[in-house]
């Protein structure tokens, strides 16, 4: 097997994903512009929490050095790949892919052979308008469907390969990340680079499609007093639905739903579609619903237990429980936040408590996404409509 030399360029859940997969095998660099997330890696702790990573961090013999030096990481890199944010822009109703362009602006001058790879996730057409716009024919696109927490394992166990080029180093591409998974029996497919951005798009959104499903049978169960769980057990033992992935929540959340699903609909100008906008309403229908469910029980001050938006996440981007938190604000309730991972007093304007009991103590309503064990002893307080316990 080839031995190559591969930039990583961001080290988020895509990017350090990525470096540690490849730097099992290849001469890896990973570049940041966030100098305490490259400090970190060079000492081999994960800036993120991701057992696998961690763990190969500590114990795999990783050919893997960050840094925030873009000349040294470009200028001998056979492939770059680009893992930097694409967030959901509302202005424009797009999302903000000039992370992606800067890049590339830099990668260009310093390196004008190596192929560079975009991972993140962009608009359908995009990869196409931004080869004729910088001219150059260096740049493939290759969709990530890891999830976070789990990101290095998604890639050592893929569910598919795609990448976003009919040719033979399409073919390359698919085999290196083939090449660098555990079992080297994923299905690889590659296509033209629109289809693949919308793959990654679709995907997302049927996904989006399924929790926003779950919670509106569940909120027609809250509303009739019906078991929710006997009705989603029973629907789900059809193995053409299947049991997973089918538990209610308070909305679908996190970094990439939210956004995906907006920016398909978006690329949907111009198409007849109801599903699409469909979806993105049901979600805003479920937060008011649970907003009127938490009313009903007159709480002077509401607890939210956890930020996050799954258990063993270590972010809050996005979490569905924030869009209750404004919802509630409308209704001028005290909203008091226990958070462990925020070393703060307030989150936005919000206050913290988190010494639990005294969390616990202080709220009459206790919000959680999902159950968990420190609320055992205040079940009657808790609001949640998790079934399974599970994400
Ligand atoms: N998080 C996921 O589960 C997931 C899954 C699949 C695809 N994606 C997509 O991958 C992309 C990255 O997502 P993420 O969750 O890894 O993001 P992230 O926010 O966790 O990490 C992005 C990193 O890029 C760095 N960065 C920003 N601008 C940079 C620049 N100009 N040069 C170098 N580094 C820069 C940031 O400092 C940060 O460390 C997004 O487009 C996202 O939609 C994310």
């Amino acid at each position: 097997m080839l031995k190559y030399k591969i930039c990583v360029v961001g080290t988020g859940y895509v990017g350090l994903s990525n470096a540690v997969l490849f730097a099992r095998q290849h001469d890896v660099i990973s570049l940041d512009i966030d100098l305490p997330r490259v400090e970190k890696i060079n000492q081999k702790i994960s800036p993120l929490v991701d057992s696998c990573i961690e763990k190969a961090l500590q114990e795999n013999q990783l050919n893997l050095k960050a840094t925030t030096d873009k000349k040294q990481a470009y200028h001998q890199a056979d492939y770059i790949i680009i893992a930097t944010p694409t967030n959901y822009n509302s202005e424009t109703n797009y999302f903000d892919t000039s992370s992606i362009e800067s890049v590339i602006s830099e990668i260009l001058p310093l390196n004008n052979k190596a192929t560079i790879i975009i991972k993140s996730t962009i608009p359908v057409g995009y990869t196409e308008q931004v080869k004729s716009r910088f001219k150059t024919e260096q740049i493939v696109f290759a969709p990530e469907f890891l999830r976070e927490g789990k990101a290095l394992y998604d890639n050592l166990y893929p569910s598919r390969i795609i990448v976003g080029e009919k040719s033979e180093r399409g073919e390359k591409i698919a085999q290196l990340y083939l090449n660098a998974t555990v079992e080297h029996t994923a299905p690889t497919l590659c296509m033209d680079a629109t289809e693949a951005e919308a793959v990654k798009l679709f995907s997302n959104t049927y996904l989006a499609m399924r929790v926003a499903y779950f919670n509106e049978l569940d909120t027609y169960c809250a509303k009739h007093n019906l078991s929710s769980l006997d009705i989603v057990r029973g629907v789900s033992l059809d193995p053409r639905i299947g049991q997973h992935y089918n538990n209610p929540s308070f909305g679908y959340g996190g970094y990439c739903l939210p956004k995906d699903t907006k920016q398909l609909l978006a690329n949907y100008k111009d198409v007849p579609q109801n599903l699409i906008q469909a979806i993105i309403q049901s979600n805003q229908t479920r937060k008011k619903f649970i907003v009127k469910e938490i009313l009903k029980k007159r709480p002077n001050v509401v607890g939210i237990y956890r930020l996050t938006m799954k258990a063993g996440s270590d972010n809050f981007r996005d979490s569905a429980i924030q869009g209750i938190i404004h919802e509630l604000e409308e209704y001028n309730i005290k909203i008091l936040i226990y958070e462990p991972t925020l070393k703060t007093t307030h989150f936005e304007k919000y206050p913290l408590e988190n010494e639990l009991n005294q969390f616990l103590e202080c709220a009459d309503v206790i919000l959680a996404n999902r159950m968990h064990s420190d609320l055992k002893e205040q079940q009657e307080k808790v609001y949640t409509r998790d079934l399974f316990g599970e994400n």
